[in-house]
């Protein structure tokens, strides 16, 4: 199971490289493993990461002790803090997407003007306020700003998409990044139609059953 998953990772992590989802070695991915969480080392180049260099944490440790041939990323205080808040997500995707990086820089939230945002659990994808990459501060801002949903936008950094598991994940991150993307080249051209917040809850409960009926192997 473990090898199974190490090698997942080291997979979405080259995928999101090559799909321009992300670049050089910004981001990172966390998929949760019983009390503990697999992470991916820091600074290092995804074209050389092997499944065996994916560090270790125990989720209720406060110290950030960690296990593996490399430190795990220096994000792994959000991964290891918003697994610990929400116990229905399996894996963590954070990356640089461009969109989503560029809104973030703006401070703007993502609005319901396309239904797909219903995947996220909610109306709106929240933006955060800046804060040094790493650190507790950014932490904090990162659970609060996602609350129930599954994505949220870090302040002149990036974002975060979350799943069940990895696959969910690294699905959301891909339309969290459309999302943005088609909501910024609304905006060039005109004010975006909000849907109305009823339309999104219907959706929202049909999304609840989406994964499992379309896309996953049950
Ligand atoms: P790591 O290489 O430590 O994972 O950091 C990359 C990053 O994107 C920080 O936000």
């Amino acid at each position: 199971m473990t090898d199974e998953i190490r090698s997942a990772i080291v997979a979405a992590c080259l995928e999101m490289n090559r799909t321009g989802l992300n670049q050089g070695t910004s981001g990172n991915i966390s998929v949760r493993l019983g009390e503990s969480m697999l992470v991916t080392p820091t600074a290092t180049p995804y074209a050389r990461l092997t499944p065996g260099m994916i560090a270790s944490m125990t989720i209720d440790a406060e110290d950030g002790a960690w296990q593996g041939p490399r430190a795990p990323s220096s994000e792994w205080r959000f991964h290891r803090d918003i697994l610990r808040a929400r116990p229905d997500i399996g894996a963590i995707v954070h990356c640089h997407a461009t969109y989503a990086t560029v809104l973030s820089m703006l401070r703007l939230n993502i609005p319901a003007a396309h239904y797909m945002i219903a995947a996220f659990g909610g109306p709106e994808i929240q933006c955060t306020d800046y804060a040094p990459y790493g650190t507790s501060e950014l932490s904090a801002l990162a659970v609060a700003g996602l609350g129930r949903n599954h994505g949220v936008l870090l302040g002149s950094h990036g974002m975060i998409a979350t799943g069940c598991d990895l696959d969910e994940a690294m699905w959301r991150a891909v339309e969290l990044e459309t999302l943005a993307r088609t909501y910024y080249l609304s905006r060039a051209i005109g004010q975006p139609v909000i849907l109305p917040a009823e339309e999104i809850a219907r959706l929202t409960e049909r999304f609840a059953n989406y994964g499992a009926m379309g896309r996953r192997e049950v």
